[in-house]
């Protein structure tokens, strides 16, 4: 299955795609974790995506496209993904299309979850992370086991949140049609616990 798990920052597109990706049997492929890791690796290309990922800007297509074709080609990726945080613009969504009919597959669905803004500032600048395994927490809605010691992502304050909100209004909201026009949108609300976003998320994929 190819599924796109789409929503503004801090929709919790990460955390879902970590709950839902063993029952699909695919693996999670976030462009946003993949940058980060070149960012910690410090290579030119991960220098650059940090200059986007600070400001709260979307890196531009051409270098996200390259990471993603990349990404697609490595054996996991064989049967399926879930798309977290991609495509963030009509050309990648398109793009992805292309990539993905070269290997016979396409979209399957696309979930988007609905979260208001308030919400997302709260999520995003409470959000921790472990930074050995990933793993992402919240100070108060999924606190990190005591003990272990958590970062807080550069990009999580409340300036630059707001600055990736308005890029997700202008650039990525209207990704919504192209999939829509071909019936694959499912809208799922994402405010409630994890394990009720978990359980909308699999009735609208009809499990
Ligand atoms: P990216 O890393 O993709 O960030 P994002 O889309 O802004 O999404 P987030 O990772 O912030 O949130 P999420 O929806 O995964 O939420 P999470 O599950 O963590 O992108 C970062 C930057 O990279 C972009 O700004 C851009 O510069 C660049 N980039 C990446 N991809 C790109 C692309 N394709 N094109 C161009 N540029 C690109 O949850 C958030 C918090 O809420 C957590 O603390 C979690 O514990 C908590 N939480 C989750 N669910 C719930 C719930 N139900 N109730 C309460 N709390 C919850």
């Amino acid at each position: 299955m190819d599924l796109i798990l789409f929503g503004p920052p801090g929709a919790g597109k990460g955390t879902q795609a970590t709950r839902i990706k063993e029952a699909l049997e695919v693996p999670q492929i976030s462009t946003g974790d993949m940058m980060r890791a070149a960012r910690r690796e410090g290579t030119p290309l991960g220098k650059k995506f940090d200059e986007y990922m600070q400001a709260g800007k979307l890196v531009p297509d051409s270098m996200v496209l390259e990471l993603m074709k990349e990404r697609l080609s490595k054996p996991d990726a064989a049967k399926g993904a879930i798309f977290d945080g991609f495509p963030r613009t009509k050309a990648q969504a398109e793009a992805l299309d292309e990539l993905l009919a070269a290997m016979d597959r396409k979209i399957d669905a696309v979930v988007v979850l609905d979260v208001p803004l308030e919400d997302i500032v709260d999520r995003v600048t409470g959000r921790r992370q472990d930074p050995t395994s990933g793993q992402v927490y919240h100070v108060r809605y999924n606190p990190p086991p005591a003990g272990l010691e958590v970062i807080q992502r550069k990009d999580d304050t409340e300036e630059v949140v707001r600055k990736r909100f308005e890029e997700y209004e202008a650039n990525t909201k209207p990704v919504l049609p192209h999939y829509e026009a071909k019936g694959l949108v499912k809208r799922v609300d994402g405010v409630g616990s994890l394990d009720e976003v978990t359980e909308r998320i699999r009735s609208a994929l009809g499990e």
